[in-house]
């Protein structure tokens, strides 16, 4: 028989991430930004003080991630009160320097609804603070902004722990998975979505190894995943992105979980480019294949057309970390997200439980509870 998984409580007791994206110092206000351009040859922190800064991480990638550009844009906004504290500005004057800076830092990348979540949360509760009069002055609000973005950061490490958890009642039964980017704590706040099944399986004594493709053209696979994974001790092996299919032809899989930077309320994921192919080939070959992401990586508004797909710049495809690997001015197309559709998804792992198809119904009823 199966033993049961360890409840919540148990679990944040015995997780120790060893990966830390994003680090806040209360004493000067700035926020430590691990520079995921250079690793894993280097762990250096950017020392984030502006909003101006935290738009640069988002923007240059120092930071990436859906959840963690979600926890970077709240502490932005956190920034950005004590921003306007220090300019003298009255708390409806600090609003309105909220309301532009949220708009400025939302535009930092436009794939990830985590993003616009966070700016819009902060807003929120900016607006209902003052209209409740439960604040008196703008040192106040920054002190309350400053509150909620850390509790931003602290529940999304407990929504990561139960989507590993719920992630593993999917795996545990797997020796060995194919991922995609980097959906790990890099990406989140420590632990990650896709990777976190994993990570909870390594907390628990147990080894799922990971297949890990490349993710060209920046790399977040044989940079990061292979970082991430190499210093939590969980087994591993690169692979190129061209062997994705073979890999899973030979059986060396028993399922694909990957991260998401939008899921839409019928099914539609958003993830980096070549998760669709990989969806594909999982669905012709009948391996299972996983999305998880948490609550605020879901869009229900918007419809598939309306999704903005980054693209980003030319060089990023014609070299390889600043060296030219075709004809300087080649033509590129770089898209850096792609779009699979609902039928190819076996099961979205979230932290209030695993939405399986429809979609259209479940994904409605499944949030709502939350
Ligand atoms: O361009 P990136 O590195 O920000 O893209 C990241 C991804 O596509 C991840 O899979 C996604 O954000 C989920 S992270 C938990």
């Amino acid at each position: 028989m199966r033993e049961p998984l360890p409840s919540i409580d148990k679990l944040k007791e015995i997780a120790r991430p060893k990966v830390r994206p994003l680090i806040w110092c209360s004493e000067n206000k700035i926020l430590k930004v691990l520079d995921q351009r250079k690793l894993p040859f280097e762990e250096e922190y950017y020392n984030a003080a502006t909003v101006e800064d935290i738009y640069k991480c988002i923007r240059e990638m120092y930071v990436r991630g859906a959840p963690a550009i979600g926890i970077c844009a709240s502490y932005g906004m956190a920034i950005a009160a004590y921003d306007a504290l220090k300019r003298g500005l009255d708390i409806e004057k600090t609003l309105e320097h909220l309301r532009r800076c949220g708009q400025y830092i939302a535009s930092a990348r436009p794939t990830a609804v985590n993003l616009e979540w966070a700016v819009k949360h902060m807003l929120n509760v900016a607006e209902t603070l003052v209209s409740e009069g439960k604040v008196r002055n703008t040192r106040e609000l920054a002190e309350s902004l400053e509150r909620e973005a850390i509790n931003v950061q602290e529940e999304e490490f407990e929504i990561e722990l139960k989507i590993g958890l719920n992630g593993l009642e999917k795996l545990r039964e797997c020796s060995s998975v194919m991922t995609q980017c980097n959906a790990g704590g890099l990406a989140g706040a420590g632990i990650g979505t896709a990777l976190a099944p994993m990570k909870v399986a390594k907390y628990l004594g147990m080894d799922i190894k990971v297949y890990v493709p490349e993710t060209r053209p920046w790399l977040q696979g044989a940079r990061l995943t292979v970082y991430e994974l190499h210093v939590e001790g969980i087994p591993y092996v690169l692979i190129a992105d061209t062997a994705v299919g073979y890999v899973m032809y030979r059986g060396m899989v028993e399922a694909v979980i990957v991260g998401a930077d939008r899921i839409l309320r019928d099914g539609h994921v958003i993830n980096k480019i070549g998760t669709f192919k990989e969806a594909v080939i999982a669905h012709e070959l009948g391996i299972p294949f996983y999305v998880a992401a948490p609550k605020t990586t879901f869009d229900m508004e918007r419809k598939i057309e309306e999704v903005k797909i980054e693209e980003r710049d030319p060089d990023e495809v014609r070299k390889i970390r600043g060296v030219l690997i075709t004809l300087p001015d080649a033509p590129v197309y770089n898209p850096v997200f792609d779009i699979t559709p609902p039928k190819y998804v076996t099961a979205i792992i979230t932290e209030y439980g695993n939405i399986h198809p429809p979609y259209i119904k479940n994904i409605p009823r499944t949030l709502q509870q939350a």
